[in-house]
């Protein structure tokens, strides 16, 4: 089955209105002919000013985060419907970042995720090892129980609409990105975790690769058989940069 390729930035807390619509306005221009799927993954106060600025461009606008919950009191929480209401496509969930420094965990994210699909969001679930992991052998380990858990409520036909990212920990923000062999196992190695649950929904399911993406090593990683995109960080701060990077997405 051929997967489209997705390339998704995510701009993490950068970015006022004013830098969003300046971003966005210098990015549309150099991706309005790519053959792949676009998104940004916006902060919140910005969402509004960048959904009305991409419209009609085919460029997506993602949140990156949201709670469970339809309402209620969760002081500083966003909820699904609330994204919804600002014709938002999707929310990154789980990202290592909310992870790590915010206490984000898989059972949290076992109730975000089906709660974004229903409300009809679009889905990219972070997952990824440590330094540590990786090096004391745990990487496969901590895959399983991170996908395991964040598709555990999602019900088996609608597990290819989940985009996985596979963003391991230690090549963030580092510059030290994994090597096109180390991506491309642990991309199968998600994929068979999906393919656990339902085969089919497997060759379905987009898995991206994330962490110190460039434009000099986008082409390399994008290439490789289970590699469906990328979740870009710093590098989708720059217009140009990350145009590169979608330009270096394959045509499948
Ligand atoms: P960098 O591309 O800056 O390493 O960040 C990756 C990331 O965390 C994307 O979600």
């Amino acid at each position: 089955m051929s997967r489209t390729p997705f390339i998704a930035g995510n701009w993490k807390m950068h970015g006022t209105i004013a830098e969003a619509e300046q971003l966005v306005q210098a990015l549309l221009p150099r991706v309005a002919a790519a053959p792949c799927d676009i998104a940004v993954c916006v902060p919140f106060t910005a969402l509004q000013a960048v959904v009305d600025s991409v419209r009609g461009s085919g460029v997506a606008v993602y949140a990156q985060n949201m709670h469970h919950a339809e309402k209620g009191a969760f002081t500083g929480e966003v909820s699904a419907a609330m994204l919804g209401e600002l014709d938002v496509d999707g929310v990154v969930l789980g990202h290592s970042e909310r992870r790590q420094l915010f206490g984000e965990t898989d059972k949290a994210l076992q109730l975000k995720v089906p709660a974004a699909l229903d409300a009809g969001l679009e889905v990219i679930l972070c997952v990824g090892e440590t330094e540590d992991e990786r090096e004391n052998g745990d990487t496969e380990r901590r895959l399983r129980h991170q996908v395991q858990e964040g598709l555990e409520k999602v019900p088996a036909e609608r597990l290819g609409d989940v985009v996985i990212a596979y963003e391991p920990i230690w090549a963030i923000g580092t510059g030290n990105v994994a090597t096109p062999e180390q991506a491309q196992d642990a991309l199968a190695f998600v994929r068979a975790l999906v393919a656990d649950r339902d085969k089919e929904q497997a060759e379905r399911t987009r898995i991206l690769y994330g962490g110190s993406v460039k434009a000099d090593n986008a082409a390399e990683l994008l290439a490789l058989p289970d590699c469906d995109g990328a979740l870009v960080g710093g590098a989708s701060l720059d217009a140009e940069q990350f145009a590169a990077i979608v330009d270096a997405a394959p045509q499948r």
